[in-house]
């Protein structure tokens, strides 16, 4: 009896495991020949691509109206209150930034910007200045808008104009000029910016996370308490 069951089990696996090698053979085939599909395919596209005139470059509205534009708007006047408007800042400053936020080696990025340092890395240096100059000729559209008590951004205009004495805070109208218009090419313009951008680069300065300012913006920081930084940022929205 127990013979007789091992001698059948010993045929079933025969005969089972003809047909799956058999198989196994003709995917075998089957790839083969998808292969030399695939590969004649690939022949031809190059063929064609090499007769075919390049692509020209993207221009900078292009890259401006495609990869940009998502975030900052077209025209550089971001209606996403976390995204900066670009639309009317000083060219050398927006160069300057794109350039600090490039990874160059793989090391840490000068201005450490996850998404903005993805989108620049393809970029050369001349797309940085022409980006730069295209975002500083676009009209600005104000599209910032400040929710804050009156009470809040009165204290923040006190502030940018006149500083703190007692704590040190510098005036950020010595800087940034009393309109916000900044001073080309070191100090940027900051009037009508959005008020949750402008907060948050006071805290990655205050951190030492954005740390392109040679110092003197995190030296500012340094003094200012959570309710001056707030109230500075809500003033600053609605400076036109
Ligand atoms: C996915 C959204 C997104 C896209 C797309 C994007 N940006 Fe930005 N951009 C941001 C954010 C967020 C910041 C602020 C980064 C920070 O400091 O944390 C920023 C900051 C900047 C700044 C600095 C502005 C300032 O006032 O300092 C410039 C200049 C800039 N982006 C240009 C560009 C350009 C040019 C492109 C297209 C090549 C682009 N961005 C694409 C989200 C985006
Ligand atoms: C001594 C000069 C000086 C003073 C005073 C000063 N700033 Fe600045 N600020 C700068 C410089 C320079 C930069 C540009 C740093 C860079 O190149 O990235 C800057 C950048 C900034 C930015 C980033 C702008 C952007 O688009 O990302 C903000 C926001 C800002 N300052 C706010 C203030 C506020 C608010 C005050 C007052 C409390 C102030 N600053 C006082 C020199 C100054």
């Amino acid at each position: 009896m127990k013979m007789i069951t091992s001698s059948a089990l010993i045929i079933a696996i025969a005969l089972l495991s003809a047909p799956i090698s058999a198989e196994t053979d003709a995917t075998v085939d089957l790839q083969d020949e998808e292969t030399v599909d695939q590969e004649t395919v690939a022949e031809e596209a190059v063929v064609e691509a090499s007769e075919a005139v390049p692509a020209a470059p993207p221009t900078t509205e292009e890259i401006a109206g495609g990869m940009c534009a998502g975030c900052h708007s077209a025209d550089g006047n971001s209606i996403i209150p976390i995204n900066p408007s670009l639309a009317g800042q000083h060219a050398g400053y927006l160069t300057k930034q794109l350039m600090d936020f490039q990874s160059v080696d793989g090391e840490t990025a000068k201005r450490n910007s996850a998404v903005m340092t993805a989108m620049v890395a393809a970029l050369t240096k001349e797309n940085m200045q022409e980006l730069g100059d295209y975002y500083a000729r676009q009209e600005v559209n104000h599209t910032a808008t400040s929710e804050a008590d009156e009470e809040v951004i009165a204290a923040g205009k006190i502030l940018y104009h006149g500083g703190n004495l007692d704590s040190n805070v510098p005036a950020c109208a010595s800087c940034h000029g009393p309109t916000g218009s900044g001073l080309p090419p070191h100090y940027p313009g900051l009037a009508g910016q959005h008020a949750a951008y402008t907060l948050t680069q006071l805290e990655l300065f205050n951190k030492g996370e954005r740390a392109n300012d040679n110092g003197v913006m995190q030296k500012v920081l340094s003094r200012m308490n959570a309710l001056e930084k707030k109230a500075v940022s809500e003033y600053i929205s609605t400076m036109r």
